[in-house]
Order: structure tokens, then C-alpha cells, then sequence
């Protein structure tokens, strides 16, 4: 039999790691670094990266004050995304979004208590640390998949109403070429709507906008909507970003 002091050293050696692979009780961090300067420098560590491993490496360090450290500086993608998918989804059924390069789970957060969204979310992202935070979140996510997303994806096709993708077309994370293998898994008439940015991210858009453009002139979808909007409301320099809605034909 083990006394109590020893159970008491166990259970308090245990805690902190069941704790944080178990899901005990550990209550969601939105702890920012306050600073606006630090949260820049976080931001530009992640979207202007020299490479994916290293943008990689910096969503680990800073995933734990990501959320806090948006809200500082009013990051508003995710939310200018929800209110295109409310106003295109008036009129259609759906029970299943899949949400790729979700991170921390903040458009599963707007689809759940902005749009009132009560079906289906799968979420889709390529970090551990980010996905950890999404699924604290209580938002009822159905499946949490860790995957990159380059080649083909681990769903099936045609199984979704709608695609969402917020903040991760952008350099160094999810490349555009990867739009036409996404688009297979909405079922027709079902609906793209993702993020980009308008500047800063050289001929990333450019080039997105002229593989779309092809995508729409072969039929495979149409365009329904393209709505620009300043990324971060609460910043003083003012960058601009985009969110696209199309239907898959
Ligand atoms: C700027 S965050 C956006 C997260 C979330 N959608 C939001 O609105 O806050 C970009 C996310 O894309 C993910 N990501 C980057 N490249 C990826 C790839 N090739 N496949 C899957 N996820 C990727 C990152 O890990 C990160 O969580």
C-alpha cells in the first residue's frame, strides 16, 4: 500500500501532464503579451517567415497568446469570413463545414456564437500547439485532424457543404495551388470561402487570383463575392486582406 504523502507527490507530479494531454480541467489561456510591438513581432515571425519549418516553429512559441494577442490588436478574418458565410448560406442546407488551417479554432468560435452555426465542424491544421487550444474550446468540434495541407487531403471527397479558410492562404503556409484539391472535398453547389491577404505577401495573390480566374473560366466554380477589409482594426498602419466566396459548380 502507498501511504498518502507518496500519493499526494504522485498525483501532484501527475497533474500538470494529465493536465495537459487528458483534458482534464485546464481551462483555456487567452493571456496576451500586451505589447503591441511584441504582437507584431509574433505576427511577422509567423506570415513573414523565411520558410514553412520556421513559421512552423513560431506558431509553437507563440500559439499560447495567439488568441489574446489578436484581440489586442482587433484581428477580424475570421470574423469577416462568418458574416460572407451568413449571408450566403441564407438560403442553403448545411450540416458540415470543414475548417482548414484553423489553428486556435477561431472561425469554429464565430460559426458557433455569431453565426449560430449547430452542425458538423472538422477542423484542419498542420500545428499541434495551435490545434491543443482549438480543442479546449468547448466548440463541439467532430473530428480534429493534424495534417499539411499541399497534396491530397485525409477526407473524403464531396463530403462537406463548406470549405472555410481563414488567415492561412498566405506564404509559406497553405500554398494556392492546393484551392482546386480542397474544392473536391465540397459537394457541388456547396461553398469555398477563405482569406487572403491584399498586400505585403508578393505575387502570392497575384498568382491566386489568376488560378482562380482559370477555376472559374473551366467551370469548376463561380464567383459570388469579394469583400476587402482591414486585417487588424485596432492597428495603426493599415493592412488589407480579403474574403472570397465561391460555388463549386
Ligand atoms: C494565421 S493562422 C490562422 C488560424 C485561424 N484560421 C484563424 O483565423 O485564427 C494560420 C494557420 O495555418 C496553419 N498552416 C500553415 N500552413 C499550413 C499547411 N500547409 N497545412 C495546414 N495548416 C497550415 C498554421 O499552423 C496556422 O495555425
Amino acid at each position: 500500500m502507498l501511504g498518502r504523502p507518496v500519493l499526494n507527490r504522485l498525483r501532484a507530479y501527475y497533474k500538470p501532464i494529465l493536465q495537459r494531454y487528458i483534458n482534464l480541467s485546464a481551462p483555456i489561456s487567452s493571456t496576451t503579451n500586451g505589447n503591441k510591438n511584441e504582437i507584431y513581432k509574433s505576427i511577422n515571425s509567423v506570415v513573414h517567415a523565411p520558410d514553412a519549418v520556421t513559421s512552423q516553429t513560431n506558431y509553437d512559441k507563440w500559439a499560447k497568446t495567439y488568441d489574446g494577442d489578436l484581440d489586442v490588436v482587433a484581428s477580424v478574418p475570421a470574423l469577416k469570413a462568418i458574416e460572407s458565410f451568413s449571408k450566403h448560406t441564407q438560403h442553403m442546407k448545411v450540416e458540415s463545414v470543414l475548417d482548414v488551417g484553423a489553428g486556435t479554432g477561431r472561425v469554429g468560435h464565430h460559426l458557433r456564437n455569431d453565426a449560430k452555426y449547430e452542425g458538423v465542424i472538422d477542423i484542419m491544421d498542420a500545428n499541434m500547439e495551435m490545434l491543443y487550444l482549438a480543442s479546449k474550446k468547448n466548440l463541439n468540434f467532430r473530428n480534429i485532424i493534424r495534417h499539411w495541407v499541399e497534396g491530397e487531403l485525409p477526407v473524403r471527397d464531396e463530403s462537406y457543404d463548406v470549405m472555410m479558410c481563414v488567415g492561412s492562404f498566405i506564404p509559406n503556409h497553405i500554398p494556392f495551388t492546393a484551392l482546386p484539391i480542397l474544392s473536391k472535398c465540397v459537394r457541388k453547389e456547396g461553398l469555398l470561402i477563405f482569406t487572403t491577404r491584399v498586400q505585403s505577401t508578393g505575387s502570392y495573390k497575384s498568382e491566386f487570383d489568376k488560378l482562380l480566374a482559370g477555376m472559374e473560366l473551366n467551370g469548376a466554380i463561380q464567383r459570388l463575392d469579394i469583400t476587402e477589409f482591414v486585417h487588424f482594426e485596432k492597428s495603426e498602419e493599415k493592412v488589407y486582406s480579403a474574403v472570397y466566396v465561391y460555388k463549386k459548380l
